[in-house]
């Protein structure tokens, strides 16, 4: 059955996409075969300006699970990852026509079933794009789902959201998924390294988030991170620094009930930089994003 489309933040605009094919649950078919041959190209450009970016910079997770998943030529097929990643982790992707509404986004997630946009941005949109396409969610997302720990996480997101619809808790729950799935840095023995999506498939964000001066790196704190609101037109003046995916899920992990009510009675936060705060240095510039 046809559903209506949803209008996204503060726009009217109507989000990308067809609707019209959408089942109740807003996923619908892939229709690979409408795919044109420049669409796969286009794809394939991005992945390989992309993968460039990772040696060194995205975690050891990401960057394995990205080999086993061979999807540089092509736009793949859906079903063909599906069928490895629910070997992996039983999650898998169904296609949808773009951006859905939380509770649908919340219910697939609570499934494991992770939603991926079928259509490709424009040529034009080479560089920036502000919805998220099939490339963003494909290149960004897929790759932890093989991750275990990571893959339980975004399962008990999904079950968090459903829950926080009923708590009038979703713009706190909202920053938790930009500041870790979209935007998370991670800290490992040899320098900070990027697991966010957001992140990952941008063209710049990924050596700026690591590298540069500006912006701030805070230790992963649930409390700070709820209180915080994230830009959405510009790169950060803050990331959140988780240590492992362990630490994430078991932060994560306790009722919120009693924590949302808690920062919904104090001030939000600044991007900046708390007294006492913890947090980390950039890593290191690197001479070219290839050479280590
Ligand atoms: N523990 C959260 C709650 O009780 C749910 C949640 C888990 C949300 C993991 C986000 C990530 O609401
Ligand atoms: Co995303």
């Amino acid at each position: 059955m046809a559903v209506a489309p949803v209008t996204y933040g503060a726009s009217t605009r109507p989000p990308r996409g067809d609707y019209s094919v959408a089942r109740d649950d807003y996923t619908c078919d892939q229709r690979w075969e409408r795919y044109t041959p420049e669409e796969h190209a286009l794809y394939a450009r991005l992945f390989e300006r992309q993968i460039r970016q990772l040696p060194g910079q995205a975690c050891d997770e990401f960057v394995s699970a990205l080999q086993r998943l061979g999807m540089e030529l092509n736009i793949p097929r859906f079903d063909d990852i599906s069928r490895d990643l629910r070997g992996a982790t039983g999650w898998e992707i169904v296609a949808v026509p773009g951006l859905i509404p939380e509770h649908a986004f919340f219910s697939l997630l609570a499934n494991r079933r992770f939603p991926v946009t079928v259509w490709l941005r424009r040529p034009d949109e080479f560089d920036y794009i502000v919805e998220p396409d099939v490339f963003h969610d494909l290149f960004g997302h897929v790759p932890l789902l093989f991750n275990p720990v990571f893959a339980d996480y975004m399962q008990a997101f999904g079950r968090g959201g459903l829950k926080a619809e009923g708590l009038d808790a979703l713009e706190f729950l909202a920053r938790l998924y930009w500041y870790t799935v979209e935007f998370g840095l991670i800290a490992t023995p040899r320098g900070l390294r990027v697991y966010g999506a957001g992140i990952l498939s941008s063209a710049g964000e990924t050596q700026y988030s690591l590298t540069s001066p500006k912006p701030q790196r805070i230790a992963f704190d649930l409390e700070r991170l709820l209180r915080t609101p994230y830009k959405i037109d510009d790169y950060q003046d803050a990331y959140f620094v988780i240590e492992s995916f362990e630490q994430l899920f078991r932060a994560t992990a306790p009722d919120f009930t009693p924590i949302y009510r808690e920062v919904a009675a104090m001030p939000p936060l600044p991007q900046q930089p708390l007294p006492g705060e913890r947090s980390y240095p950039p890593n290191p510039a690197q001479g070219t994003p290839n050479n280590n």
